[in-house]
């Protein structure tokens, strides 16, 4: 399935057979157009970026490299080819054919659906926006960018759904989108997470990491979407979204190794003077990105969710690998609660728990990465463990949210949280540091001091490639 840039809008959708939506996603895009400039990545407009963009959605055969001046991006549509013969998976209309267009008593939950997922995409642009300024290397700057770019296509890949199923509601939908910005106090963006501020690219590898890994399991339950349009839109988005979290990954990786060579070097836990930032800056760090991403996955028991999985409209992950009936009427599932100054774990509905057996998948997937750092750790010879704290620190959402617990999920008093929260949350003198350390390091083939250079280039070119040309 190539993609037509022919096309105004390229996409593998025939948008040109259908020319009242045609018209209508070509009204939105001088919106969009004007957001990204407003909003989008500060002073790219002038650089000629080495980006990877989708030429086909095939497996294997849908990326292709070269330079992009940034405004010029060819946003577009693409979702991955429909599968023969798909059915429901899941709920009360298990083994009925998958709906392609979308059924009209669970309109209102689809649309909220989309739109909350579709926010979150202009909105870590906005979050993002001021990095370029202060980018450690142009590798760095380059994945910035490439992250920037398809968060855009991802909001183009919800607002054609938006504009595709759902009529003039679904227009509005897409206008707000536009509308809501991160941070604004009048209309922020709809999830907590995406209002905070990315001011620092060790909070931008942490997102990648921690907060993008948010949005590949929400897309992979809603890939799972009895809504066949929805389930290709987000196979399609998922294939992108690796590769931001892949920047997370390697990006914390790296700001890792930097400290453990310099404290080796030195002799030294005090990296700070050697413009590297300390292993307990990070964990920090850490604790406080998870945190706010759990957060994301809603209350442990949800009736919403629940719904949402009956009516077919949004699965677990890997939902149909998972044995068991796909109706979860009976099944239970292991979920939290306080009892005393204890996190005890107790069977309730399965049915009213796929929130927080989404949060579990997503936790067991973020210790893997945290095993890497620490493999990093002990590869150099050091004696230090990065944790992922306990679910219940420092939450704002569901059973915790009105307690304080420790980072290994000891209930403590408000008191004691006043007392250690500097111990354990970012502190204004961590902030201050690696905010100090963010100096734009633009010539090719160079690294900040507080990062180590990346294993490997972009699509097998060097790491000194000059992969942001400044015009
Ligand atoms: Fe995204
Ligand atoms: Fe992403």
């Amino acid at each position: 399935m190539s993609i037509d840039y022919q096309e105004r809008i390229p996409n593998n959708v025939n948008l040109a057979d259908d020319r009242r939506l045609q018209r209508a996603l070509e009204k939105w895009q001088p919106g969009y157009q004007q957001w990204w400039a407003e909003l989008g990545p500060t002073e790219s407009a002038s650089t000629d970026v080495y980006l990877r963009t989708a030429v086909s959605v095939d497996p294997g055969g849908w990326a292709n490299y070269g330079y992009v001046r940034m405004p010029e991006y060819r946003w577009g549509i693409f979702l991955s080819p429909p599968e023969q013969g798909r059915q429901v998976n899941f709920g009360a209309h298990k083994g009925k054919p998958a709906w392609q267009e979308v059924p009209g008593e669970y309109r209102a939950e689809l649309r909220r659906l989309i739109v909350t997922q579709g926010d979150t995409e202009p909105a870590s642009v906005e979050q993002q926006r001021h990095l370029g300024l202060t980018c450690p290397s142009l590798y760095d700057l380059r994945n910035l960018f490439q992250v920037n770019v398809e968060e855009g296509r991802h909001l183009w890949a919800m607002v054609y759904l938006l504009h595709a199923h759902f009529g003039r509601d679904g227009r509005e939908e897409a206008e707000a989108m536009l509308e809501r910005h991160s941070g604004d106090p009048d209309k922020p963006r709809i999830l907590h997470a995406f209002n905070e501020a990315t001011p620092d690219w060790l909070s931008f590898f942490m997102f990648t990491f921690f907060t993008d890994r948010d949005g590949k399991y929400q897309l992979a339950s809603l890939a799972e979407s009895g809504l066949d349009p929805l389930s290709r839109t987000c196979r399609f988005m998922l294939t992108e979204e690796a590769h931001h979290m892949f920047v997370g990954e390697t990006g914390v990786q790296r700001v890792v190794q930097r400290a453990c060579e310099l404290m080796k070097e030195h002799r030294t836990d005090d990296v700070r003077r050697y413009g590297a930032i300390d292993l307990p800056t990070i964990q920090r760090y850490l604790n406080f990105h998870f945190s706010v991403s759990v957060d994301l996955f809603g209350q442990e028991l949800s009736t919403n969710a629940a719904n949402y999985f009956t009516m077919g409209l949004k699965g677990r992950f890997r939902e149909t690998r998972i044995e068991d009936d796909h109706l979860l009427e009976n099944g239970t599932y292991q979920v939290p609660e306080i009892r005393g100054d204890k996190v005890v774990f107790t069977e309730q509905s399965a049915l009213t728990a796929v929130n927080e057996r989404l949060r579990d998948d997503y936790i067991r997937d973020c210790q893997r990465g945290v095993d890497k750092w620490n493999r990093t750790i002990r590869d150099a010879g050091i004696d230090f463990e990065l944790i992922l704290p306990h679910r219940a620190f420092h939450r704002g959402i569901g059973t915790f949210a009105d307690i304080k617990a420790t980072p290994d999920g000891r209930i403590i008093t408000e008191a004691e949280w006043d007392h250690h929260h500097a111990d354990w949350l970012p502190t204004e003198d961590d902030k201050a540091h690696v905010v100090s350390l963010m100096k734009a390091v633009t010539e090719p083939g160079k690294m900040a001091s507080w990062i180590a250079p990346p294993a490997k280039g972009i699509n097998g070119q060097p790491r000194e490639f000059e992969y942001v040309r400044f015009n």
